[in-house]
């Protein structure tokens, strides 16, 4: 599901040979192995995540030509990296994962070179997206928790907001761009168990279920929400459209 949204990410970083990256947030690196290449053997990448489960998966998968992708665990808000260490910042719908974004940002603009830039995509609005929509009331509903407990991946949808994160990190110039990408869920069967338990995963109240209670929520969201989901199947392919926004900061 996040390729397309890596091409859209890499289309706007414009990264050339040689250049050094960073892959805010890089969960299973999808992000890096497409932007190895493009940097080559002479360029560098590394790819941070907080998770070690996402960085065991990351490196369990074949290495991408180009650069060498160096996994690190760390965290966004206190990047463990040396002032001015990288030409590019990458972060693929991370930013509003993390509790203060404003340190997030005012690290990526410390660890970048006078004229480096960072390039962040972030979802807009749930409302945007009905079958995300569907799947989080749902889940908030059965776990009697606040919607805003479970969609954190839409919670910075606001452009004005995005930008505004960037210009107090001293960024010059910011531009913010919308781009719409078609994503595909193939095995459509299990999408909606996936979806939801990956939104709910962060939540107490569903990790503190046993594995019989968990698995009756997974099914009750799945009766809620396959109606929806019905009209985006084709064969065992689920494909919709999903709408972000690409900040594109220069230092
Ligand atoms: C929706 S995933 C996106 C992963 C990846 N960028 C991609 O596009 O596939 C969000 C990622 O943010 C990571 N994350 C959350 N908080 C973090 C933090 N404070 N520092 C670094 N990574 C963090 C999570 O572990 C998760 O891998």
């Amino acid at each position: 599901m996040f390729l397309p949204w890596a091409n859209v990410l890499l289309r706007h970083a414009s990264l050339r040979p040689a250049e050094r990256v960073l892959d805010v947030a890089c969960g299973t690196g999808i992000v890096s192995r497409e932007a190895a290449p493009l940097v080559g053997i002479g360029g560098q990448v590394v790819a941070l995540d907080i998770n070690p489960s996402m960085l065991a998966v990351a490196r369990a998968l074949n290495a991408p030509s180009g650069a060498e992708v160096h996994w690190r665990e760390g965290n966004a808000m206190a990047l463990p990296f040396a002032e001015k260490a990288f030409d590019v910042v990458l972060c693929q719908h991370g930013l509003p994962f993390f509790p203060d974004r404003g340190l997030a940002v005012r690290e990526m603009r410390r660890v970048l070179v006078p004229g480096g830039r960072a390039v962040v995509i972030v979802l807009q609005t749930l409302a945007q997206h009905p079958v995300f929509q569907m799947l989080m009331e749902s889940v908030a509903r059965h776990l009697s928790v606040p919607l805003s407990a479970v969609m954190t991946p839409f919670a910075l949808s606001n452009a004005d907001e995005l930008s505004a994160l960037f210009a107090s990190a001293g960024f010059k110039i910011v531009d913010v761009h919308k781009e719409t990408a078609m994503v595909r869920f193939l095995e459509s069967q299990n999408f909606v168990a996936l979806a939801a338990a990956s939104s709910a995963a962060a939540i107490p109240a569903f990790a503190q279920l046993q594995i019989p209670e968990r698995a009756a929520l997974l099914e009750a969201v799945r009766t809620d929400v396959e109606p929806t989901v019905r009209a985006y199947r084709e064969d065992d392919v689920i494909t919709f459209p999903m709408h972000a926004h690409v900040a594109v900061a220069s230092c």
